[in-house]
């Protein structure tokens, strides 16, 4: 298969299109990319090395962690904080943002991520991944700090995701396309396999967890049977798929089209996923490639973050299913 081209080729080679370029951008993708791939790792690995448990600590979220989401957190802020080109780092597992090691005057970007997406399937052989957002600082004359982090989707540098499954895939976009990259073991290397990758208009799978049925608003519950049945607009019926890893949901969604959908609910009306290093960075994903994510009411990357840890319901997908979704229920 040639030519072969890798994810750090293809990055040093797009940053000669901007003359302004510094190459920062270029050596954080690429210490992302090495933080991807020492997780890939370390969940290829868990099974035998005893770790796909709990810690038996409880995070920032309420949530009880896995030994490989500490595992994941700690891999990501050893390499991005020493890798000079990050001020300050927001992580899912964290309270606070980490001031790095290598803060500088210079250092323009600040970096968000969930270390490891998906964990309720940790200990089976369900892909898990993980999930960056790249912004700018806002004052350089400022020290980095959460402030950075207040920005809307519409105005990151850069966001991506990996899936670690069957092969371990890297998605990324900085805004001009959004690229795909499958892992090489035997060259370690990641090789681009999807150049400018574009959600198709229209798909027939439904992505939902329909175990909140109850905790619906009726219109959603009505919008939802009408994808069953066929009776909606596109009159279309649709397939459900759902794995319960918004990285492994998210890219299937990418690749083949139709609708993910974590809503907001009676009992989490601002839904479950996180703003900053779940619902951002995919919904800059899939605008890029042509599709939508909304909240419900807004697009996702308008929407201005005011914490580190807010939470936002997530619709995203096709243009066509997800402009269905809005007439019934935005
Ligand atoms: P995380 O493992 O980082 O906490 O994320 C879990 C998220 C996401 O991966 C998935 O789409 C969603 O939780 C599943 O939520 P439900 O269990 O409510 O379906
Ligand atoms: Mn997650
Ligand atoms: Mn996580």
């Amino acid at each position: 298969m040639l030519p072969i081209q890798t994810l750090t080729r293809f990055i040093y080679e797009n940053e000669r299109d901007f003359p302004d370029a510094t190459g920062e951008l270029s050596s954080l993708l690429a210490s992302i990319a090495l933080g991807v791939k020492v997780i890939a790792r370390l969940v290829a690995t868990a099974g035998v090395r005893g770790l796909t448990g709990y810690t038996g600590h409880v995070n920032v979220q309420g949530e009880q962690t896995y030994k490989l989401d500490e595992e994941a957190d700690a891999v990501l802020v050893d390499i991005l904080g020493s890798s000079g080109c990050f001020g300050s780092l927001v992580s899912e597992e964290r309270d606070a943002a980490q001031e790095t090691s290598s803060v500088s005057d210079s250092v323009k970007y600040v970096v968000a991520f969930d270390p490891l997406d998906g964990s309720s399937n940790i200990g089976t052989n369900i892909p898990v991944g993980t999930i960056f957002t790249v912004f700018r600082r806002r004052d350089m004359k400022a020290a980095p700090s959460a402030a950075d982090f207040m920005q809307p989707g519409r105005d990151i540098v850069a966001a991506g995701y990996s899936v670690y499954g069957a092969k371990t895939s890297f998605v990324y976009s900085a805004g001009y396309g959004v690229h795909g990259f499958t892992l090489d073991p035997s060259l370690g290397e990641f090789i681009l396999t999807d150049r400018d990758m574009k959600v198709p208009q229209s798909g027939d799978t439904f992505s939902i967890n329909e175990g909140y049925w109850s905790q619906w608003e009726k219109s959603f519950q009505n919008y939802l049977h009408s994808l069953k049945t066929g009776e909606n607009d596109l009159k279309k019926v649709y397939s459900g798929r759902y794995v319960g890893s918004l990285v492994a949901d998210f890219d299937r969604t990418l690749r083949k089209g139709g609708i993910f959908l974590h809503p907001a609910n009676t009992k989490r009306p601002r839904g479950k996923l996180r703003l900053l290093y779940e619902c951002i960075p995919l919904a800059f994903i899939m605008k890029n490639a042509g599709g939508i994510a909304t909240d419900g009411k807004i697009a996702v990357t308008d929407i201005e973050p005011q914490a580190i840890h807010e939470r936002c319901p997530l619709i995203v997908g096709s243009t066509e299913d997800v402009e269905m979704f809005l007439k019934a229920v935005g």
